[in-house]
């Protein structure tokens, strides 16, 4: 396991060995959570690596990576804990039957009988782990509050059996896509982070990453496109995880220029819905014709 990160630098160092290349802000947030152990709120549109920020700190710090995917109406007992009722069931049958398990202590409420689930892994866990609570803003309210004492004070209080401390401190990202408004106790308890579409550098350079025997001047003018694209008012402009597709697709297609055919032929990669892709070969399609740019 890796020591923290002693500055900023390092850690956005160890992002990119990792293959996640931080922006500035995501490398200052992401060492103060880490050194001051607060959680990280990480919000932005879909698809700008908010999920594989934790996944990639869990891999610089070579920790394991413990994931609560969250949905509606998920609860304590998928997030927390749970009873294992047949194993109780079945020790009260065995018990009655006279048959064996008389040196097991009769307590069905031990931690014997406890199934824990990814926040309770995560504090239980006797090495340090990274925690991602994914996608927070699909749960309610409820589940909200519920993980307020954790946030605060690493620990979890079960009726049965008391309070469950955590022997080692996690580092804890939260991400959302704003689909709903987190309440203003949640937001007390963590650090911010805002990620949004990078800038065309940072963007080329994710996109050459993932796919590094795309030529670079094909890789340069298909940023430039996802840009031009991102401009207009869509209903769901590409994300870096569209360009990254689209960059591979031009990779298998062994296209050496976007040229308007390629870019109608393979637009739909990056725009998914019926109207955007309207939108999208008129203004940007006919730009390309007009402008033949990177041919020559
Ligand atoms: N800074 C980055 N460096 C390297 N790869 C990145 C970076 N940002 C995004 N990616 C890549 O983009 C893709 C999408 O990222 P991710 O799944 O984390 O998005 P997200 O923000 O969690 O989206 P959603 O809201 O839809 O869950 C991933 O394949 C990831 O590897
Ligand atoms: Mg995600």
């Amino acid at each position: 396991m890796s020591a923290l990160p002693a500055s900023v630098d390092e850690l956005a160092a160890g992002l990119r060995s990792v293959g996640y290349l931080p922006g500035e802000s995501t490398a200052l947030v992401a060492y103060l959570a880490a050194r001051l152990g607060k959680p990280v709120l990480v919000e932005g549109p879909a698809g700008v690596g908010k999920t594989e920020l934790a996944k990639a700190m869990a891999r610089y710090l070579d920790r394991e990576l413990v994931r609560l995917q969250c949905y509606e109406g998920l609860d304590e007992a998928k997030a927390l804990y749970e009873w294992n009722y047949r194993k109780q069931l079945l020790r009260i049958q065995v018990e009655r039957e006279g048959a064996g398990w008389d040196e097991v202590q009769d307590d069905i409420f031990g931690e014997e009988f406890l199934l824990s689930r990814p926040l309770m892994q995560a504090i239980a866990s006797p090495d340090p782990v990274v925690l991602l609570i994914d996608e927070i803003d699909k749960t309610d309210q409820e589940f909200e509050a519920m993980l307020l004492e954790l946030l605060s004070d690493f620990q979890i209080t079960i009726p049965e059996l008391g309070r469950v401390e955590a022997r080692t401190h996690p580092v804890v990202l939260l991400t959302s896509n704003n689909t709903r408004e987190l309440t203003e106790a949640l937001k007390r308890r963590c650090l911010y982070l805002w990620l949004d579409y990078p800038s065309n550098e940072q963007e080329l350079e994710i996109v050459r990453l993932h796919a590094p025997e795309l030529p670079t001047t094909v890789a340069a003018r298909l940023v430039e496109v996802v840009g031009m694209v991102r401009e207009l008012d869509l209903k769901k402009p590409p994300s870096i995880a569209e360009s990254i597709d689209w960059a591979r697709a031009l990779l298998l297609l062994g296209a050496d220029d976007l040229t308007p055919d390629v870019f109608k032929q393979t637009m739909s990669i990056i725009v998914k819905h019926r109207t955007d892709l309207e939108t999208v070969a008129e203004r940007v399609g006919v730009r390309l014709a007009g402008a033949p740019a990177g041919a020559s």
